[in-house]
């Protein structure tokens, strides 16, 4: 197991530009494959999560090459995909699992999906629902859990209510649906990030959207297309929250991503007090990307909860942080969901908050934080989860004293740049 001990650091300053963004470079990865024609793919996030996904394609005999820092992929239409002959293993990632099983439902072929321990503990039955409605033979573990079985074929089109507002089961259903016979619809309960949609649209498919539906017709060729990536604000949010906390700090974020179904921790700190500047506002490849200028802010509790949560869903552990450093209450509700992440992220961030000397409630949907302007040192836990890791580092260098946080090797799931990043921006001692 990794770990890191570091001590309060001085301030943050200058400019990160943020690695691409995990959710967008999957999609990138899986249209592409199933395109016509070659696809250049810039600014890619090289993570561990997204590599799980080329791997997943390459075994189905798609064709992709690093060129310096992009990804070129020869698609092979929707249905030149060949039968992979291993075990596909999502890794860490749910975004892989459930977003490939789509596609993998709409095949001619047996595909069998794994995962690492935490994955195969996350809930898979949200997708196998859908899939069987839709015609495809689908077999999990008891109770819904990978791995999965996978005998694609040809598909029905659906129309589908979720119960949860979650993009990856959205976009699990959009690509089966891509090959089903007829038009799909999704309603979602509230809405999730819509990046599947924005490329969908940008390699060529017409889909329509009306509020929380969405349809889409089936047997529509994906077009191969060169793709600019943008800057994960999931990422650059451990940044930001950074230069918030720390006096004195200045931070410039640049080309970094947006959207407004992801963009809720920008609107939440924001409200909390935090001088946050959105500056040269772009759109690239149908994202919203944008620099952000931040400089460092007293922030105080904020209540957040209903359809502000899957815009930030993500965010939270690193919010928490922000809550604990704050004056006053904040109280967090409507996140259930983060139960069933890479771990479970209220009871994760709860007993870690308690280590900092936090006074918090523990809630069945989230949790309420007693900010009091500082935070005690502590050796903390990741649970194994890059986002509570990354979090907990950020807490770290805020607290009195020196920490230490155990178990940090998840974080190349998502972020591999991110202790490079820290060593160019942070300051410790007196300079
Ligand atoms: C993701 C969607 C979200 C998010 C995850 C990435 C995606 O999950 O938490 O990190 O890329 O679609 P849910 O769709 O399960 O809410």
């Amino acid at each position: 197991m990794e770990s890191l001990r570091l001590g309060r650091a001085r301030r943050i300053e200058g400019e990160i530009i943020p690695p691409g963004d995990k959710s967008i470079t999957h999609r990138a990865i899986m249209i592409s494959s199933v395109s016509k024609g070659v696809s250049c793919i810039h600014g890619y996030l090289k993570g561990e999560d997204n590599i799980r996904t080329l791997k997943a394609f390459e075994m189905m005999g798609v064709n992709a090459e690093q060129r310096n820092c992009d990804l070129i992929i020869k698609g092979t239409e929707l249905f030149g995909l060949n039968e992979p002959s291993d075990v596909i293993d999502a890794g860490n990632s749910g975004t892989t699992m459930r977003l490939i099983s789509g596609i993998l439902s709409g095949q001619n072929f047996l595909s069998v999906i794994t995962g690492d321990e935490s994955l195969r503990r996350r809930p898979m039955g949200r997708i196998l629902e859908p899939l069987r409605l839709m015609g495809a033979e689908v077999f999990s573990r008891k109770g819904g859990f990978a791995p999965l079985v996978i005998k694609g074929g040809r598909l029905k089109s659906i129309s589908y209510r979720m119960n949860v507002a979650s993009a990856q089961v959205k976009s699990c259903i959009l690509f089966a649906g891509l090959y089903a016979d007829g038009i799909t619809e999704i309603e979602e309960p509230v809405q999730s990030r819509d990046h599947t949609e924005r490329m969908l649209s940008y390699f060529g498919v017409n889909l329509s959207r009306n509020n929380l539906k969405i349809s889409i017709r089936g047997h529509q060729q994906p077009e191969a297309r060169e793709i600019f990536i943008p800057g994960d604000l999931s990422s650059a949010s451990f940044f930001i929250v950074a230069a918030l906390l720390l006096n004195n700090s200045e931070l410039l974020v640049k080309n970094v991503g947006v959207n407004y179904t992801r963009s809720g921790i920008i609107d939440v700190l924001k409200q909390m007090g935090g001088n946050i500047e959105i500056m040269n506002l772009r759109k690239i490849c149908e994202e919203d990307v944008a620099d952000l200028y931040v400089k460092a802010s007293r922030l105080k509790g904020v209540k957040i909860s209903g359809p502000l949560i899957p815009r930030l869903i993500d965010e939270i552990p690193v919010l928490c942080v922000a809550a604990a450093m704050a004056e006053g209450e904040t109280e967090i509700r409507d996140a259930t969901e983060l139960r069933v992440k890479e771990s479970d992220r209220i009871n994760s961030m709860c007993s870690e908050l308690r280590k900092m000397g936090v006074d918090v409630e523990e809630l069945e949907d989230g949790m309420v934080i007693q900010g009091k302007g500082r935070i005690d040192s502590a050796v903390f836990d990741s649970h194994g989860d890059h986002r509570v890791a990354m979090a907990l580092i950020i807490a770290s260098l805020v607290a009195e004293g020196e920490s230490e946080v155990r178990g940090t090797e998840c974080i190349r799931t998502s972020f591999p740049s991110f202790f490079e990043l820290l060593r160019n921006t942070i300051i410790f001692g007196n300079s």
